[in-house]
């Protein structure tokens, strides 16, 4: 399948790993470039720019496929030093960087003057006519079911992306509650031109966290998130967990006058507590509702080679049956845990 994604980044199918704390690492992002899509190293899981140097260089020797590092330009507790990310970045000769959080205007020039391509994760219509006027190479347009931080406009994708191939003239991906070749199909019906998928990659083989992670994910149904930190206009879609539990019982004692400070114990430091110890009830960390659609932990080049089948499967057979009175009723699937 040719899409405006797979020539703008020279890859085989229309599919990206989005960038993933504690998650996108070089296993998971050369594993995914090698079975054809973009993996996203996750910049600033690297507490240094020389951490990230050498994990892009650890994923160079794993793959000669185009592979991609994620910028992430939100709140943090320590300001990062992004300007030595973006260094870094470029001298390792990275032509691929997904932008998420803050719009990445300032950091264009330099991005661009390296020959980079910029694809900017976006929640609305406005951020990502926003990310073209910048100069953004494409834009993820992220849907309110999305693992992570969906913004507050509470938009879900199929109303988002129709809205987005209304406006936008840039090529765009959808992103959040995509799972599979429906999602993709469907994307692509609604004028995107490929898939971005982040909690489903984390169900993968070579996927480096923890067993209990994929087995917390291969158990949770689509109504096991919660949406927290809303009162601080920095709402972020979770796996519950009884740390989570709690979390929502504070923001319920203090409303509209949360602070960050109340709640530290159940966001500072979760990740690596979860996806490298395993400890489930550690606190929030993002999760998409799609998870309700995981019922297997397949290598990274099985989910998107029978992703990439299933798609010409629909588009062949199942959406042209509609057309010459061939249809067919699929039979219930049932969730396997
Ligand atoms: C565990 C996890 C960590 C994430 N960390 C980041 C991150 O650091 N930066 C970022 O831009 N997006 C992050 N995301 C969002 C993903 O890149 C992607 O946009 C999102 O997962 C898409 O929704 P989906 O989970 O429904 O596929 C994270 C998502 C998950 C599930």
């Amino acid at each position: 399948m040719k899409t405006a994604i797979t020539e703008l980044f020279g890859i085989q199918h229309p599919i990206i790993q989005g960038g993933m704390h504690f998650v996108g690492f070089a296993e998971l992002a050369s594993a995914v470039s090698n079975a054809g899509g973009l993996g996203i190293i996750t910049g600033l899981t690297q507490k240094t720019p020389e951490l990230l140097a050498k994990e892009i260089k650890k994923c160079q020797d794993m793959t000669d496929k185009p592979f991609g590092v994620n910028l992430t330009f939100l709140p943090t507790f320590a300001a990062p030093p992004y300007p030595e990310y973006i260094a870094a970045i470029r001298e390792a000769g990275i032509k691929a960087v997904e932008t998420a959080g803050r719009s990445p205007e300032q950091y264009m020039p330099a991005l661009k003057a390296a020959g980079i391509k910029v694809i900017h994760k976006c929640t609305s219509v406005r951020h990502s006519l926003k990310a073209e006027a910048i100069g953004c190479d494409a834009v993820s347009v992220d849907g309110f079911e999305c693992g992570g931080h969906p913004g507050e406009d509470d938009m879900p994708n199929m109303i988002l992306l129709p809205r987005a191939e209304e406006e936008l003239r840039i090529p765009f991906v959808a992103s959040g509650g995509m799972a599979d070749a429906r999602s993709l199909v469907a994307a692509l019906a609604m004028g995107a031109q490929g898939m971005n998928m982040g909690t489903r990659f984390i169900a993968t083989k070579e996927a480096p966290v923890h067993e209990n992670v994929k087995q917390a994910l291969l158990k949770a149904t689509e109504l096991d998130t919660r949406l927290v930190m809303r009162a601080l206009r920095n709402t972020e879609r979770v796996l519950n967990n009884k740390n989570v539990e709690k979390l929502i019982e504070i923001e319920k004692e203090k409303g509209k006058n949360l602070k960050i400070e109340d709640i530290m114990d159940q966001v500072a430091g979760v990740y690596p507590k979860v996806m490298l110890e395993g400890d489930m009830n550690a606190g929030a960390w993002s999760c998409g509702m799609m998870v309700g659609l995981i019922n297997d932990i397949p290598t990274c080049k099985e989910l998107i080679d029978r992703i990439m089948a299933d798609a010409e499967f629909i588009i062949r057979q199942r959406l042209t049956g509609f057309l010459d009175g061939t249809f067919t009723v699929s039979e219930p699937r049932k969730k396997v845990a």
